[in-house]
């Protein structure tokens, strides 16, 4: 008889950068994301992500420093690889960095980041960014290339990208969304042995997110867009909650 090994643990990261979208709509200070990611952290987050974009559309630089000061649990510092965005992830040295890829004219991040393309300079831009004690996480989508890229540059974590598995969800083509997920499985798998740490996000929802969470090696799911706007309807402890309670279900499922 074999014995499946317990699974490790699933951390939340709850993003708040739509808490600064609905602030930057108007003006002025509330929503404040600070409090939003405090609250955060009382419905059970294990860390806060946020996403400062070159055009600063949500996340202000005020809002990356009020983070640092007041958050007890670690920051996800999502960026793109820019010398200007490295300077500030150096001054601020926040727990955990994820590189993206961003382009000003997207809503969101369409895609994984090009690692195999832009392997030297990206190897480069990296190493002071670990030297200085961030773990640093490269989003990926889920492909081999890419993840074999993001191991010799010399990143700790990828992210894997579920906005396919999770758009293919929402239009009801349910053999792509299967699809998508089977890569996703197999592409942890493969993470995994290389010594990379997995983790997962992108447009999940109460509906998408079980068989992401089942996944054994993946450690951690960055989980923004949905919980925001849930917590318009039931307010956002609630929404983490439920958020949590359905990934813990998964987990030990
Ligand atoms: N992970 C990364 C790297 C992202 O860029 C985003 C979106 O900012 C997310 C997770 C969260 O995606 P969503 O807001 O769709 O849940």
């Amino acid at each position: 008889m074999s014995i499946t090994p317990p699974k490790a643990p699933l951390r939340l990261g709850v993003n708040i950068d739509h808490v600064a979208t609905v602030r930057n709509a108007r003006g002025g200070a509330y929503p404040d994301p600070l409090r939003a990611a405090k609250l955060a952290e009382a419905a059970g987050a294990d860390g806060i992500t946020a996403h400062l974009r070159e055009d600063r559309r949500h996340i202000s630089d005020a809002d990356i420093e009020a983070l640092v000061a007041g958050l007890s649990v670690p920051l996800n510092f999502e960026m793109a690889a820019t010398e200007e965005m490295q300077a500030i992830a150096l001054r601020h040295k926040p727990h955990a960095v994820c590189i993206v890829p961003e382009k000003r004219e997207e809503r969101t991040t369409e895609g994984g980041l090009e690692v195999a393309k832009d392997e030297n300079r990206l190897a480069h831009f990296i190493a002071p960014l670990r030297e200085a004690g961030s773990r640093v996480s490269i989003f990926i989508a889920a492909d081999s290339a890419q993840i074999e890229a993001a191991s010799r540059i010399g990143a700790q974590v990828i992210e894997l990208h579920t906005g396919a598995y999770c758009d293919a969800h929402a239009e009801g083509d349910f053999a792509a969304r299967d699809a998508e997920l089977a890569r996703l499985t197999e592409m942890a798998t493969y993470a995994d042995s290389l010594g990379l740490e997995v983790h997962a996000g992108h447009g999940l929802t109460f509906d998408t997110v079980a068989p992401v969470a089942a996944l054994p090696e993946v450690v951690e799911l960055n989980i923004g867009h949905f919980i925001i706007a849930e917590a318009i309807f039931m307010g956002l402890e609630p929404a983490i909650a439920q958020m949590r309670a359905l990934m813990e279900a998964a987990r030990s499922g």
